[in-house]
């Protein structure tokens, strides 16, 4: 069994949260998976060729990798990176500004990402200088990174330094429109250094974020509680991937904390499952729309794909909790006491309690939850199937019963719309 940890451990500073969100939301890239990252720091090197500050060159550095962190849709992001303008682009841009209200420590940054696909010709006369500034060299760098990813794509990374000047070309006919004309000589100048373009390969991306977020002291600690609050944010774009999984991360969360209040486990190591349940489908955001939203059931290569988001999953969690179960545990949530879950395929004495939980209360919000192949199901149909697969041994049949016993107030945890807060 893990080590619990404390709630010192959890705490970290907003330029990592920021990183890590942004890390996760990259997933939805699917294979192109820094395009958040690189627009940080894309913005911040080009605030400095303009001579912001360094507190303004801290604050657009954020702004630029939370960018989109309205998109959770593959799709979305497509249309995003293929067209230079896109109808649906404010939608996305809406749910940003949403997402990052809900977390004080982002919220800052809200209304610059609101604004962030909007031509600068067009900006709302209301909002002040600094904000206009923002949004409209985020849509800069945003542009510019997704010109030099295809370029790159077509041409190979290395050709992109001897034809840097082809890259700004593109975007020259939209300044004074689309951009600021300043962003557009800022561009030019600060690209003739080759390190500008050399710094967005993925092996050296995060070290020049982490330099220049070491650099700028911006230290600010988030609590528990905020740590909590970032939980909640991230699970609401996981779950706005698909209108089918509306809330599952936040029930199943909810689920497994009243769930762990049964099974007597403590309440700091119930509050920290809490926070795995709301981020054991983080890895979801590099799967596929048409995969989790297909109405028959998926291939072998569609469910070998869906097979990896536990690991994906991990793969974030572990960074933006190092030292501490929550990946553990929201990794382990297909893993079956008999063998016969993913990825691990780990057995009864590998699996811990909490785990077992977490994997109980993630099928009991799913099976209550409309699906695209079927309806919402009743709770002594849900209680139906689970008994089966606790009669094959898959989950814990201890648990399973104290499900039953207390199966009306699950239910009304499951199918609950909106934020209850535990
Ligand atoms: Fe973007
Ligand atoms: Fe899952
Ligand atoms: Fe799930």
């Amino acid at each position: 069994m893990c080590s619990i940890p404390t709630f010192e451990m959890l705490e970290m500073d907003i330029g990592r949260a920021a990183h890590t969100v942004t890390k996760a939301l990259d997933y939805v890239g699917i294979d192109d998976k820094s395009h958040g990252r690189r627009v940080g720091l894309i913005c911040h090197r080009l605030a400095h060729q303009l001579g912001w500050d360094q507190d303004r060159r801290h604050f657009i550095l954020i702004c630029g990798m939370l960018h989109d962190c309205g998109v959770s849709s593959t799709l979305t992001h497509q249309k995003l990176v293929n067209e230079m303008e896109w109808e649906g682009a404010d939608q996305h841009c809406e749910r940003g500004e949403f997402f990052l209200k809900g977390f004080p420590p982002f919220s800052q940054y809200a209304q610059s990402i609101r604004y962030h696909h909007t031509r600068w010709e067009n900006l709302p006369k209301e909002l002040n200088g600094q904000t206009k500034e923002y949004a409209n060299l985020v849509f800069f760098a945003d542009r510019l990174d997704v010109a030099q990813a295809i370029y790159t794509a077509t041409h190979g990374r290395d050709e992109l330094l001897i034809h840097k000047e082809d890259i700004l070309n593109e975007l020259e006919p939209y300044v004074g429109t689309l951009f600021a004309p300043a962003f557009f000589k800022a561009a030019q100048k600060a690209s003739q250094r080759d390190s500008f373009w050399i710094e967005l390969r993925d092996e050296y991306l995060d070290d020049a974020i982490f330099e220049t977020l070491d650099f700028a002291d911006h230290k600010m600690k988030l609590s528990f509680d905020k740590v909590e609050a970032l939980g909640e944010m991230l699970s609401m774009i996981v779950d706005a991937k698909s209108p089918f999984t509306h809330y599952h991360s936040l029930r199943v969360a909810d689920l497994a904390y009243v769930i762990a209040g049964y099974c007597g486990m403590h309440e700091q190591d119930r509050k920290i499952l809490r926070v795995a349940g709301l981020l054991h489908d983080v890895g979801k955001l590099r799967t596929p729309d048409e995969i989790l939203e297909k109405p028959k059931k998926l291939s072998p290569l569609e469910m070998s794909r869906m097979r990896c988001h536990p690991m994906d999953s991990k793969r974030v969690l572990k960074a933006i909790f190092p030292n501490t179960p929550i990946a553990k545990w929201a990794s382990e949530h297909h893993e079956k006491l008999d063998g016969s879950g993913y990825p691990y395929g780990w057995t009864e004495n590998e699996i811990d309690l909490p785990t077992r939980v977490l994997t109980i209360a993630d099928i009991f919000q799913a099976l209550s939850q409309k699906r695209p192949y079927r309806e919402r199901l009743s709770v002594d149909e849900v209680l139906d199937i689970m008994n089966k697969i606790a009669q094959d041994g898959q989950i814990d049949s201890q648990i399973y019963h104290l499900v039953v016993e207390n199966k009306e107030e699950l239910y009304n945890v499951s199918i609950c719309e909106g934020v209850q807060g535990y």
